[in-house]
């Protein structure tokens, strides 16, 4: 396979110490994401998704956790094989991540302006007073009001929009080739979480920079995305094009997905209604499952989806899908 990737995980395998016993939290996973394209992750909640990114950044705490198997390349070179000096100088400067929650990676107690110009300093090694112009150059460019007069502030004298542009502004300051967000829109509501989406577009279109996107929400990924990559319990059950995948899902949890998005302007009028959910819940990690994850909850599962594990097929042009319905489509149920 030749290697146009900037990211590639291949057979990321990353368990969990519990209370329960071992749990394998990212089971197999395989994904890629070129120079400059946007890759959206969708799952829900404890599928995997944060655990994915943390190992490409190296900030899973070992142990609990334990990367069993896998490696993750970033411009060709096994992140999981540097050391951790390496490590600090790829992330911040060539990686950088968003988190949903700003307050937990904001200092409180540092002014808006000194973090955002700390990156600029520790890995660009630009002078205190150049880091500080750069820093006012980037709040402005995330479109923060008087952004020159905020430089002082405080985290928590912003609103929590606002909160989210100054980590927008830090991830970006050095112009990585690579930004992960998780979930970077999902405490914020509706109307500001629709600006902080159009002003990662920008600002990605301006500096090329790639983007894994990790989100629940699949409406956020048909905006920013051209490729989608669905996690159930730990792996990978379907990647498409976004398109494709909103026209034609493949795999009944997807389906299922795109049935419960919540709609603008629902019933009652409220912001957001659940159209509909799958019913069930995500296994356990420490759940032993002979079969495919999904049949528990799955209105096709047959037999052998209870017996035997599904591969990840190729099932057309970039798509693929991890369900027996591949090889016996005369299985897939139309009422219901
Ligand atoms: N430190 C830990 N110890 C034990 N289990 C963990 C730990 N961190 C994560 N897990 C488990 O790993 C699984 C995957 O978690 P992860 O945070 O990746 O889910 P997620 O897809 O990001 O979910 P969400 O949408 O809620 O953010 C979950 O079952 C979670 O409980
Ligand atoms: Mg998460």
């Amino acid at each position: 396979m030749s290697d146009a990737a900037l990211l590639r995980i291949e057979a990321l395998r990353v368990s969990f110490r519990t209370p329960e016993g071992p749990g394998t939290a990212v089971d197999g996973v395989d994904l890629a994401v070129a120079a400059g394209e946007t890759l959206g992750v969708v799952g829900e909640s404890g599928c995997g998704k944060s655990v994915t990114a943390l190992a490409v950044l190296g900030l899973l705490a070992v142990p609990p956790a334990r990367i069993e198997t896998g490696t993750i390349r970033f411009d060709g070179r096994d992140l999981l094989r540097l050391g951790e000096e390496e490590r600090r100088r790829i992330r911040g400067r060539e990686i950088a991540m968003i988190f949903q929650e700003p307050m937990t990676s904001l200092n409180p107690v540092l002014p808006i302006g000194r973090q955002v110009a700390e990156p600029l300093r520790v890995h660009l090694g630009l002078t205190e007073a150049e880091a500080r112009e750069a820093a006012a150059g980037w709040l402005e460019k995330v479109k923060i009001p008087a952004a020159r007069r905020r430089l002082a502030d405080y985290p928590h004298q912003l609103s929590g929009g606002m909160r989210q542009r100054v980590m927008i502004a830090m991830a970006m300051v050095c112009r990585p080739r690579l930004l992960i967000a998780d979930e970077p829109t999902t405490a914020l509501d509706v109307t500001i979480q629709a600006q902080i989406l159009s002003l990662m577009r920008d600002l990605k279109e301006e500096t090329g920079t790639a983007l894994l996107l990790i989100t629940h929400n699949l409406g956020v990924v048909a905006q920013m995305a051209a490729r989608v990559l669905v996690m159930y319990a730990g792996q990978v059950v379907e990647e498409a094009p976004v398109a494709a995948l909103f026209e034609e899902p493949f795999h009944p949890y997807t389906q299922g997905l795109l049935r419960s998005i919540p709609v603008l302007g629902g019933r009652a009028g409220g912001a957001k209604t659940r159209l509909a959910e799958i019913p069930g819940l995500v296994p356990a990690i420490t759940e032993r499952i002979a079969g495919c994850r999904f049949a528990g909850r799955c209105p096709h599962a047959f037999a052998l989806c209870r017996e035997d594990p599904p591969a990840l097929w190729a099932i057309g042009p970039g798509r693929r899908a991890r369900c027996w319905l591949h090889l016996h489509p005369e299985r897939r149920r139309h009422h219901g």
